[in-house]
């Protein structure tokens, strides 16, 4: 195991009924709030007029609309509503886009340049504005990491902006906000948690502990993701998504191991950028592909422990046991109803060429299996 330090100053208030704190985390930072969402659905959900009952008295600033694949306009408008208001601390209330939007204010508020710059670290800051957190999706894990992940569509850039001031203060999780969550978001959200485990899974150096607690990640999204379609309101199932949603990206999972670029994330928010796509949608179909393209005999080890632990293959060879592991991986996918080819989410052959390369100048030349833009374009068109 390698060495590793470890430090989470996110204070997280999960369960029912921890709205409760709300006041009084909010209180700690100041009376001045930026309420950050976005389209609408805490409003339906009735979290909107709780929030604001909750802090009667405070001064709250409002930015709404934040998109899916929150856009950097959106970025701006906060930070220009901080700057102008003097605000004390962001509330963000919604899903990773609305979380993330935040992360990119509270830094972008403490600087005086352009906040693109530190998006794209050509600069850094020290101290952000204090940012609290209520979770409504259990997908990106953003309720308790570092990272933002930031678009601009006039660029074609999807930049996941990762520094550890970014984390929260403090995150509600409360299992019944995301009662209301739909289907497909349900579905997208449990792929993305998956994916965040196999990113971390799929390495060349890995330990007994960190595999059990992949592993117990996966079997238990891979358990409750198809449940909590079927039955959106039940508390256990969709508290087992959310918590597993927290730990799936804060690095936890995979401390002591090997860590390599995201490969899987770095196509996916290539796609993103250009087609403005669902995260998780994206996500779900180049897994698969990404999974056929790198088995070989480095990597057979770790889809041999992948099928037996995780989907249960016994009594087959390794290349059997791996093959049918990624087969279990699409048709899971597909049970979940998500479509699992780029023609069904409106991307074709034009830009594949245009969008391998910028993958690949992600960092996958440096990936656990180094993917050329070459390898991606293949990746690519075995989506189609
Ligand atoms: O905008 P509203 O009206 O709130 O509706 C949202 C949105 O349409 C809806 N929703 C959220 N909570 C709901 C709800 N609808 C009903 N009831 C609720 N309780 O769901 C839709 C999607 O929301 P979004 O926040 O976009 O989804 P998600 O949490 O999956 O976030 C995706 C974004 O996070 C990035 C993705 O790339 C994408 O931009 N990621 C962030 C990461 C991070 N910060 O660490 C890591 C991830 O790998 C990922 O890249
Ligand atoms: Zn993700």
């Amino acid at each position: 195991m390698n060495n590793f330090y470890f430090c989470t100053p996110t204070k997280v208030y999960f369960g029912k009924g921890q709205i409760k704190v709300l006041r009084e985390v909010v209180g700690t930072y100041g009376k001045k709030v930026l309420l950050v969402y976005g389209g609408g659905s805490i409003k339906k959900s009735g979290l909107y007029d709780k929030v604001l009952s909750l802090l009667d008295g405070f001064t709250i600033y409002e930015l709404n609309g934040v998109e899916p694949n929150p856009k950097y306009e959106s970025v701006l408008e906060g930070v220009k509503i901080c700057k102008e208001k003097g605000i004390d601390v962001v509330l963000a209330v919604g899903g990773g886009s609305v979380i993330d939007c935040s992360k990119a204010i509270c830094a972008g508020a403490k600087y005086d340049g352009e906040t693109w710059d530190l998006i794209s670290y050509k600069a850094k800051v020290d101290s952000k504005i204090p940012l609290v957190t209520i979770l409504t999706l259990s997908a990106t894990g953003s309720e308790f990491d570092y990272g933002a992940v930031i678009s601009r569509m006039d660029t074609n850039e999807k930049v996941g902006y990762c520094d550890d001031v970014l984390k929260p203060e403090a995150s509600i999780t409360d299992p019944e906000y995301t009662f209301t969550v739909p289907a497909n978001q349900t579905a997208a959200g449990s792929v993305d948690i998956i994916s965040h485990v196999l990113e971390q899974y799929f390495t060349d150096k890995s330990s007994f502990i960190a595999d059990c607690m992949c592993e117990s990640v996966l079997k238990t999204v891979i358990k409750y993701a198809p449940i909590a379609i079927k039955n959106p309101n039940d508390y256990e199932v969709r508290a087992n998504l959310m918590w597993a949603s927290s730990l799936g990206c804060n690095g936890i999972l995979s401390l002591g191991n090997n860590g390599y670029a995201w490969s899987c994330h770095q196509m996916e928010h290539v796609l993103s950028a250009y087609y403005d796509i669902t995260h998780g949608v994206g996500l779900a179909i180049v897994t698969p592909r990404w999974m056929e393209y790198i088995l070989s005999e480095k990597t057979l080890p770790v889809f041999v422990k992948y099928g037996k632990n995780v989907w249960g293959i016994d009594g087959l060879s390794d290349q059997e046991t791996a093959r049918l592991a990624i087969k279990k991986t699409y048709d899971y996918f597909l049970s979940l109803g998500i479509p699992m080819t780029l023609k069904e989410v409106g991307i074709g052959e034009e830009k594949l060429e245009e969008m391998a390369k910028r993958a690949s100048d992600s960092g996958l030349l440096d990936a656990y299996i180094p993917l050329n833009a070459q390898a991606v374009l293949e990746i690519y068109k075995a989506c189609l």
